[in-house]
């Protein structure tokens, strides 16, 4: 029998996209012991997966209730439709548009003044992992002074969430960041209770569910979560989208000539390098995928940087073009295009809007503030992680502002 690949082993993780292949091709559904979890990698089989009625999400408190609390993502049926439809209006329309794009645009400017007259950045370190949280601590109304606070707190979070050898050190960091963060918010939120103003916290904390309001520990619970799922997913699917663009000179000239193209670029980055590469999903009862058939009840993970370079659905998937005609099947808005970067039914990123109104701008600004901007010489930015992957660095070089 042919290998498969192993998706915790180091060969897979420094290139998943090889082994991908040959799990679509050979083992499309993999029982993986280690995991305790099936394995699924077909384009079709995941979007059945994240859209079918037969399964719901799976079992994740075991990895988020320690760091977070109860969030939407480990809820079903009412109990997550109710508390969704609370929070999503913030995140797209007049509100999106209006209120939170001019924090947007401010804090991509101030970011950029940091190192716009130095000729060269990491553009991992010095904006992509700030960017977003940035962006976050503003939309709730906290203190601008905390940026470095809450970007601390986000690192030793996401480090607690990606802790896959379990290093005692990383678990205590992130444990303690859930006490500090709750130690920060939870005064704060009874304050703004008594003091609403138009920020998000304040919608969180006036939200009524069957006309009771979300306790001081579930607003507490939602801002944590949106730290960690509109932080670190953001900061890797902007990093990855600079880097594709930087790799792809021809392609970045396209988009300096005519900025429309950005969100078109965001969404081949999100088909061609997705920033989450594994979600977790159970069925209710026994389904057949590929031709085998899943227990209900247990675990099953979704590859998603394998679905979305299925070669039945993409013609030349292994390649990164923002002109690709499959990115004009695009649903409600371009980011999404019809890739399964940001799931699909009912746990549907609710923050994708969002997320395509802060790599636009980013992109514009930098593209402003620095004309020739190119990849430092020798640089070679390399994605890492495994649940979730990134360029680690991405060091660039520009003329500097006068
Ligand atoms: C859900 C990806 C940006 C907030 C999800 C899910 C994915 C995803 C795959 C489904 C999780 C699951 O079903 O287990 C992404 C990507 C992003 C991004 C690739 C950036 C490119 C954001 C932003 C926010 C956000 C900016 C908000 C600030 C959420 C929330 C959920 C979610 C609250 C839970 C939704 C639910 O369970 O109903 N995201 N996300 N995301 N995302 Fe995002």
């Amino acid at each position: 029998a042919r290998a498969v690949p192993d998706v915790l082993s180091d060969a897979f993780t420094a290139d998943p996209y090889s082994a991908y292949r040959v799990l679509r091709r050979d083992a499309p559904l993999l029982w993986h012991e280690g995991m305790h979890s099936y394995i699924i990698s077909r384009y079709e089989d995941v979007k059945k997966a994240f859209k079918s009625d037969e399964f719901t999400t799976a079992n994740y408190d075991w990895q988020l209730e320690p760091i977070h609390g109860r969030t939407l993502v480990q809820m079903s049926g009412r109990e997550h439709a109710v508390r969704r439809a609370l929070v999503a209006p913030a995140f797209r329309g007049r509100t999106l548009r209006e209120q939170f794009l001019p924090v947007i645009e401010e804090n991509a400017r101030d970011l950029i003044d940091g190192f716009r007259t130095a000729g060269s950045a990491d553009l991992v370190d010095e904006f992509a992992t700030r960017f977003p949280i940035n962006v976050i601590v503003d939309m709730l109304g906290l203190d601008k002074a905390d940026h470095p606070r809450f970007h601390r707190w986000y690192t030793a979070m996401i480090a607690f969430l990606g802790n896959l050898t379990q290093d005692p050190d990383v678990a205590a960091a992130g444990i303690r960041t859930r006490e500090e963060l709750a130690d920060y918010m939870l005064p704060v939120i009874r304050q703004r209770r008594d003091n609403l103003g138009d920020d998000l916290l304040s919608t969180l904390c006036t939200a009524e569910i069957d006309g009771t309001r979300m306790s001081d520990d579930d607003v507490k619970a939602f801002c944590s979560l949106l730290l960690a799922a509109g932080g670190e997913t953001t900061d890797k699917a902007l990093a990855s989208t600079f880097a594709n663009l930087l790799r792809h000179p021809d392609q970045l000239d396209d988009v300096r000539r005519d900025r429309s193209l950005i969100p078109r670029a965001f969404a081949e980055t999100l088909r061609y390098t997705p920033p989450v590469h594994m979600i977790m999903r159970q069925p209710a009862q026994d389904v057949t995928v590929s031709g085998g058939t899943i227990p209900a009840g247990s675990t099953v993970t979704c590859l998603i940087g394998a679905a979305n370079r299925d070669g039945n659905r993409y013609s030349d998937p292994d390649s990164f073009d923002i002109h690709r005609t499959e990115l004009d099947t695009a649903t409600a808005f371009t980011a999404a295009a019809d890739h399964l970067a940001f799931a699909l039914g009912r746990h549907f990123c609710v923050g994708a809007l969002l997320a395509e109104a802060e790599v636009t701008v980013a992109i514009n600004q930098l593209l402003d503030a620095m004309p020739d901007l190119r990849l430092a010489d020798g640089a070679d930015p390399v994605e890492r992680g495994v649940f979730t992957r990134g360029p680690a660095e991405l060091p660039v070089v520009f003329t500097p502002a006068a």
